[in-house]
């Protein structure tokens, strides 16, 4: 591959899997609840939920949030990082993971598609803001007081993903495109291999299983993103 392509990667939540965050479809999917029930993504994901239950979508989301302390970025994190520091072209790193793993293993050149769990979004004056603790208490937004109006900043079902237009365009620019640990079943991030395909990018598929959009894909490599993310990316730098 020639040193100036231009690579775009989509992450999802089988990236961060091995360092301990359960996936969002797996057997101990997020879905689950402490007691064994489980969450219904109607009960928790949509604005609506928001509004018939915000004490429930707290709950859900300052759980996840607080358990991102327990955990660290790992060698598929990592290697990513090496990539978005060592390659000479354009690179861009589109994650659908709302943990802030990338960035901890020191990526730059990221987006987060779905929102970030580490942000809070003021429904009063629309500031967002970076957050550590909980929003199931109500606190004050602290850019204009008001109380009980922060959100988690996350793009629940049937709301608009960030950065839609950068991201086109980084598909229609690419000369590669990776999609590591995502099951291709939430749109539109399962319909960009197609649209990077259709502008001329190779497509490469590393997943555990394979995805709902394998057949999309010109080579698909199965195993750990933790095994096979390190060495693509050092097949790539080594070049
Ligand atoms: P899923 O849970 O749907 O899929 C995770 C994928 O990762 C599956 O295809 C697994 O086979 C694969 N996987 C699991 N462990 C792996 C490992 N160690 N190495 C490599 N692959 C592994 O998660 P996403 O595709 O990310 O949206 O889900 C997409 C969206 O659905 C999420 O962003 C979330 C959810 O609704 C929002 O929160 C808006």
């Amino acid at each position: 591959m020639r040193s100036d392509a231009a690579i775009v990667v989509l992450t999802g939540a089988g990236i961060s899997a091995e360092s301990g965050i359960p996936t969002f479809r797996g057997e101990d999917g997020l879905w689950e609840t402490e007691d064994g029930g489980a969450y219904r993504i109607e009960d928790v994901c949509t604005p609506e939920a928001f509004r018939r239950d915000p004490a429930l979508v707290h709950h859900f989301y300052d759980g996840r949030r607080r358990a991102l302390r327990t955990v660290s970025p790992n060698p598929a994190h990592q290697a990513l990082a090496r990539l978005d520091r060592d390659w000479p072209g354009d690179l861009l790193i589109v994650t659908q993971n709302v943990d802030d793993l990338h960035e901890r293993a020191g990526a730059t050149r990221l987006l987060h598609m779905h929102g970030a769990l580490r942000s809070a979004w003021c429904a009063a004056c629309d500031a967002r803001m970076p957050w550590e603790g909980d929003l199931g208490d109500a606190p004050a937004c602290p850019s204009c007081g008001a109380g009980g109006r922060l959100r988690p900043d996350i793009v629940w079902f049937g709301e608009m993903p960030y950065e839609m237009e950068r991201i086109e365009a980084a598909l229609a620019a690419a000369d590669l495109f990776v999609s590591i640990g995502t099951s291709g079943a939430v749109y539109p991030a399962a319909g960009f291999v197609r649209m990077a395909a259709a502008c001329g990018a190779r497509t490469l598929e590393l997943n555990l299983d394979p995805s709902a959009g394998s057949a999309w894909f010109d080579e698909v490599r199965s195993g750990p993103a933790g095994l096979l993310v390190p060495a693509w990316v050092e097949e790539v730098l080594g070049r």
